[in-house]
């Protein structure tokens, strides 16, 4: 194949694992004799012209590091025709053949537009802590965030038993349930919240009516934010109200979820994904997401991966009742 100049960026939220991605594009396109140029600020350095080649040593020792050297931004003036076409003319000013785009829903589907807007091969690498890509088991970002999760609750299970308390954890997700059912089950909480099941007025009923403490000292609730329904302060403010006998705490653990060093499955998943980029775009693939399913690598049309919400295994929820007696 042609030497080629692929352009890297990261969108959206950041997420523990994008530097090894950036790192793993780099260098394997390098290994192909191509040039990389990396793009600052996510779609914000494409309408801006923030573009800086880089070469090994640009990514070297950030593998174990949290964040994304390449910076991140969430840019309004790309969802524009007129934003774009300042994107493309970047795209052209540098010789660009092929964008990488690290990054979630928003991101991918930014990408999905201006790929097919101005015929450019772009090839996508799930990068978010929500696990909320459709068409791959996992993301990048998403066990770290988990394993930190997991942490905290220990944590607060300390003082919750201490103070025979019922804690309402707030979790990361935007709509979606991943993070908290599954870190519920990791830390062995009473119980998740989540917006793929029934409202969460009524999941918290359903709680109340088997009755938290029976033979515990403390009772343990993830919930998975939401704008909607007003997360875990709401539900807390209903228990205050309607059950003044649980002396109830709320904890929001924020956004100290997006931080910290990858975990060793998150540097290895987005080693594997950010070489496979670069394989797909040998392969000619375009507009495509690079995804996981059973181990193995595959490519998932933007669309698929943006447009189908991506649901939570019904099973997880059972596990967690079954296990919470
Ligand atoms: O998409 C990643 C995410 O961390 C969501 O879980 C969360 O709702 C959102 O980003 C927070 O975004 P911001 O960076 O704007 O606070």
């Amino acid at each position: 194949m042609d030497k080629k100049t692929i352009g890297i960026l990261t969108s959206g939220g950041d997420a523990p694992g994008m530097n090894a991605a950036i790192r793993a594009v780099t260098r394997a396109a390098i290994y192909q004799g191509w040039r990389v140029m990396g793009i600052y600020r996510g779609w914000r350095g494409l309408v801006d012209d923030e573009v800086v080649e880089f070469k090994t040593q640009n990514v070297s020792n950030i593998i174990q590091a949290g964040g994304t050297i390449l910076k991140t931004a969430r840019c309004k003036e790309f969802y524009t025709k007129e934003g774009r076409e300042k994107a493309y003319k970047t795209v052209k000013k540098h010789d660009i053949d092929a964008l990488v785009v690290i990054g979630g829903d928003g991101s991918l589907s930014g990408a999905r537009i201006f790929a097919v807007e101005y015929n450019l091969p772009i090839i996508g690498l799930p990068g978010t802590i929500d696990n909320d890509l459709n068409g791959t088991d996992t993301t990048i970002g998403y066990d770290t965030a988990l394993n930190t999760i997991m942490e905290c609750v220990d944590k607060i299970r300390d003082t919750a038993s201490s103070h025979e308390r019922l804690f309402f954890i707030e979790v990361m997700g935007r709509e979606a349930g991943f993070l908290a059912i599954n870190s519920a089950i990791a830390s062995g909480a009473e119980a998740a919240i989540i917006p793929e099941e029934t409202t969460p007025a009524d999941q918290l009923a359903e709680l109340i009516s088997h009755g938290f403490r029976k033979s515990k000292n403390s009772s343990i609730v993830l919930v998975a934010e939401s704008k909607e329904t007003g997360g875990a302060l709401a539900l807390a403010e209903l228990v205050k109200k309607d059950y003044p006998q649980y002396d109830v705490r709320v904890s929001i653990l924020g956004h100290l979820q997006r931080g910290g060093s990858p975990t060793a499955r998150d540097r290895i998943l987005a080693s594997l994904m950010g070489a496979a980029a670069i394989d797909a775009l040998l392969d000619d693939q375009r507009n495509v997401m690079i995804g996981i399913r059973n181990g193995d690598i595959v490519y998932v049309p933007f669309s698929k991966a943006t447009k189908i919400k991506k649901e939570v295994d019904s099973r997880l929820s059972t596990v967690l009742h079954i296990l919470s007696i």
